[in-house]
């Protein structure tokens, strides 16, 4: 953390003191990037959008987009997009093989909603199963309810025929011993000696999947493993309707990665939707909800050192992402596949990593 002043310490210390007695006299925000967003580009008829670039991006799709060029079912088809990189151990931040809890156990977060009857489910801590979003779908369609959380979760998911596994692949094992035996001089986990690569890095990652008919109906879902070594039973904003996700079948949908906390805080990816409401482009709306938590952030004197990216695709199928940090090496993505075939848009970022 490159800041004088961490969020963690300001925390800490604002519980007994005033704010200006804890402000330093000089605050060294990072320089904003004030760029103007046009109008996106715009996906042709039926679509499935992710939060992803060319690496992800097409394997994510394709399977989407097959089925609602076939069958037409929406559902259908942002789940099977949304379950490639829940069943994919290379993916680290989703689902199968994501990094585990401070604990060493993998815990999944995802929500799903659907346009037409604004209805929506979620499932939260939810261990042993590969494809929390496909329970988070379950969740909507098959109770009254919109929020299971751990083992009520996972008990739920059993009921209806999913096989508890194990989701700790041997490479997220290791990262997470990595850190354990890293995170502290003070406790009795030793690192080898040699030829172990410190990384104090908190992995974050997560996917949003949105998709689009030939009726202009959408469909979106967030999944996750959440923040890498997290509290045990840490939620983060995934599984939050409003804040990981959110959609309106008359506006559009919009998702969150990055630092989940600052998402839940700020409401936003409601805050995304409704500022396409009032007309701003996606691109915009996104750089709108990225500003608000740098703005929250800076009222309270506390530094930016993390990241939170938004993606969002409006009614007319145009599309648009922003992220609080990025570089023009790493700008931000949001791709997309239609019947012209897979696209990417690079957005735009409020700090410049260089
Ligand atoms: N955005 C994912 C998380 O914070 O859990």
């Amino acid at each position: 953390m490159s800041a004088s002043f961490s969020r963690r310490k300001f925390l800490g210390a604002a519980s007994g003191l005033s704010l200006g007695a804890l402000l330093p006299a000089k605050l060294a925000f990072p320089a904003i990037h004030t760029s103007k967003t046009a109008r996106g580009p715009k996906g042709k008829g039926p679509m499935i959008v992710c939060s992803r670039g060319e690496r992800w991006g097409p394997k994510v799709t394709q399977p989407g987009f097959d089925i609602l060029s076939k069958s037409g079912k929406l559902m259908d088809a942002v789940e099977k997009s949304a379950n490639v990189t829940e069943l994919d151990p290379e993916d680290m931040s989703v689902g199968y093989g994501g990094i585990p809890n401070e604990e060493c156990v993998v815990q999944l977060d995802s929500s799903i909603m659907y346009g037409p009857t604004h209805n929506c489910g979620s499932v939260a801590s939810l261990e042993g199963i590969k494809t929390p979003c496909s329970v988070a779908r379950l969740v909507m369609e098959r109770t009254d309810h919109i929020m299971l959380v751990g083992p009520g979760a996972q008990r739920f998911a059993v009921m209806h025929g999913f096989q508890i596994e194990n989701l700790l692949t041997d490479k997220a094992r290791q990262v997470w011993l990595r850190w354990k035996e890293n995170v502290s001089d003070k406790d009795d986990w030793l690192a080898p000696q040699e030829g172990v690569e410190k990384n104090g890095k908190r992995v974050t990652g997560t996917i949003n999947v949105f998709g689009k008919d030939d009726q202009a109906d959408i469909a979106g879902i967030t999944t996750t493993s959440g923040l890498g070594f997290k509290i045990p039973g840490r939620v983060g904003d995934s599984p939050i309707i409003g804040a990981g996700l959110y959609l309106d079948n008359e506006v559009g949908a919009a998702g969150a990665t990055g630092r989940g906390e600052e998402v839940i805080r700020t409401c936003g990816s409601f805050l995304v939707v409704e500022e396409m409401r009032r007309g701003k482009s996606p691109d915009e709306a996104c750089k709108i909800a990225c500003e608000r938590i740098v703005a929250i952030n800076k009222r309270a004197g506390v530094e930016v050192d993390f990241n939170d990216k938004y993606v969002a695709m409006n009614k007319d199928g145009e599309v648009g992402c922003y992220a609080i940090m990025g570089s023009k090496k790493n700008p931000p993505y949001v791709c997309w596949m239609d019947s012209d075939g897979f696209h990417t848009h690079a957005g735009g970022f409020l700090i410049d990593q260089g």
